[in-house]
């Protein structure tokens, strides 16, 4: 009798006891939920602001651009060759600075899920020599060689013109900051009238192998630090790989410290929707870790 009274009382006990354990496990997960909940919504609108900022700073921006461009094809008449220097440098100014905010725009994009793909049949050497003309004044004032070897058997592609501008843009932006003396080449060849192969190889530098494993993650530099010599937002390559998967391409660095960098994309020639799975970038990776 008494035994199982006892018994009972165990049983009352541990059913309590359970119970309570069930609710303060429900409330931690509530609480977890809660506090995910609320760094989603400020991660949200920390990319919103990000957004906002960068677009309400493209505005005018794009005026400038677009008022510089005219006056250079002499819309508004005849210059000297010193006036038009100098506009050039305020276009490659303005158009750098244009790429930078145009990185804010795309981490923020990406951040929020709106990063749109617009596919087009376009030139694809005549983007890549455009993209080049913006840093060549700036390469050019710090004694830096730039060249390009465009292969005519590439032609038109069916792409984004856009990511692919600003994809090669970040790489030639690390390789104009990053190189002091010697050159940098673009190289454009098609491998197998599939595939595209861009390069862009500098003598600069060099990327440390301990740091090479994470040049393709946001913010990630390899001189953190604030004394650092060379400036930036640790943004480039993580967009230019987001975008080039986008394209159905894959990206790799190789690089020496030291010695120099060389950067490639391979893409396909055409494609017709945007690749968002891996397995749909497989045969340009195969690719790209096959060449030398
Ligand atoms: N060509 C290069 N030579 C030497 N180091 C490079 C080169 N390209 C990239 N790196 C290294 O990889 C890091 C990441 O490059 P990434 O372009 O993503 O950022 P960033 O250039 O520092 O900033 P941002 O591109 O946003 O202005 C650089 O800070 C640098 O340490
Ligand atoms: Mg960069």
């Amino acid at each position: 009798m008494v035994t199982s009274l006892l018994l009972t009382l165990v049983g009352v006990v541990a059913i309590a006891l359970l119970i309570s354990y069930q609710l303060r496990l429900t409330a931690l997960r509530r609480r977890a939920e809660e506090a995910e909940k609320k760094a989603e919504d400020a991660r949200r609108l920390k990319a919103q602001f990000i957004a906002n900022v960068s677009h309400e700073l493209k505005t005018p921006l794009n005026t400038i651009v677009g008022y510089t461009d005219l006056l250079r094809e002499k819309k508004y008449g005849e210059m000297s060759a010193e006036q038009d220097d100098i506009l050039r440098r305020v276009q490659s100014a303005s158009q750098r600075f244009l790429a930078l905010i145009q990185n804010l725009l795309d981490f923020s994009g990406a951040e929020l899920g709106k990063i749109d793909v617009k596919i087009s049949g376009f030139d694809l050497n005549g983007e890549l020599a455009s993209t080049l003309e913006i840093w060549e004044k700036l390469a050019e004032e710090k004694g830096v060689k730039i060249t390009s070897s465009l292969d005519p058997e590439v032609g038109e592609v069916n792409s984004d013109r856009q990511k692919i501008h600003q994809a090669v843009a970040n790489i030639l932006s690390n390789a104009v900051k990053f190189t002091e003396k010697g050159s940098i080449e673009l190289n454009s060849k098609l491998l197998n009238g599939e595939l595209v192969l861009i390069e862009v190889k500098d003598t600069g530098i060099g990327i440390a192998e301990a740091h090479l494993p994470y040049v393709f993650e946001e913010f990630r530099q390899e001189d953190g630090t604030i004394k650092r010599d060379y400036g930036g937002t640790g943004l480039g390559l993580s967009i230019s790989q987001k975008f080039v998967h986008f394209l159905g391409g894959d990206i790799g660095v190789k690089s020496k410290k030291g010695s120099g960098t060389s950067v490639r994309i391979v893409i396909p020639k055409s494609i017709t929707h945007p690749m968002r799975r891996e397995a749909e970038r497989a045969p340009a990776r195969k690719v790209l870790d096959k060449l030398p």
